[in-house]
């Protein structure tokens, strides 16, 4: 892809991962986020947005609105910005099949946990209490099936013993930060693709833990 990527990203809270892709994007990773779109009107992400100058828009939902109302809400508020790829960073919503259907292979979010462990909410907590040693985060492209994309790239963190959930997801969130972009750059250079329900790298199959270089 020779021009630049256009990156929409969804949000619903801090925005420490938006961050790091606009603080990846100053470093050259042949995308531009061309906007930030929350489901919270407080989400602190926005501030980070408007400092970066960054286009923001609020889908909020309406009360006993439905999920597919919602959702062809959000279509077009993402279809303005013509986006080439859209980041899902820490948008804690549900998404309707029709959503994702649309962006397939172009859609990719990050989850907090070593997929396909712990889909869904709470997962530090739901490691610790397994009593797992390590524990970590995955990014994936998104289909419809919650969290169950093919993993693209997976960091891990060990868990230690005492370890409670707001240390661990610290820990999980250094990792985050530093594999977030990076997927972002593989997908803005064309490196990256989805098909037929599974991940590419180079043209070369990512494995079901995602990348691991030889
Ligand atoms: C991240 O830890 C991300 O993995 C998680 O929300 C957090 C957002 O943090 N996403 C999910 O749980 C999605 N199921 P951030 O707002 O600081 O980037």
């Amino acid at each position: 892809m020779s021009s630049s990527c256009r990156v929409v990203v969804l949000i619903s809270g801090n925005g420490s991962n938006l961050q790091a892709i606009i603080d990846g994007c100053d470093d050259n990773l042949n995308a531009d986020i061309v906007g930030v779109i929350s489901n919270k009107p407080d989400a602190y992400g926005l501030i980070r947005a408007h400092h970066s100058e960054i286009d923001t828009s609020c889908v909020i939902a309406y009360k006993n609105e439905s999920r597919s109302e919602y959702d062809s809400r959000l279509l077009a508020a993402v279809n303005k910005y013509q986006p080439d790829l859209i980041v899902l960073a820490g948008f804690m919503r549900i998404l309707t099949d029709e959503f994702v259907s649309q962006f397939l292979g172009k859609m990719i979010n990050i989850h907090p946990s070593l997929l396909p462990k712990y889909t869904g909410l709470n997962t530090h907590q739901r490691a610790i209490d397994a009593g797992d040693l390590e524990h970590g985060a995955s990014v994936h492209f998104v289909i419809p099936q919650l969290d169950a994309g093919p993993v693209i790239l997976q960091a891990k963190v060990p868990v230690y013993t005492g370890d409670d959930a707001t240390v661990l997801a610290e820990r999980v969130h250094e990792q985050e930060h530093a594999i977030y972009p990076l997927v972002v750059k593989w997908f803005s250079l064309g490196r990256l693709k989805m098909l037929e329900g599974k991940a590419y790298l180079d043209g070369q199959l990512i494995g079901p833990s995602g990348y691991a270089p030889d």
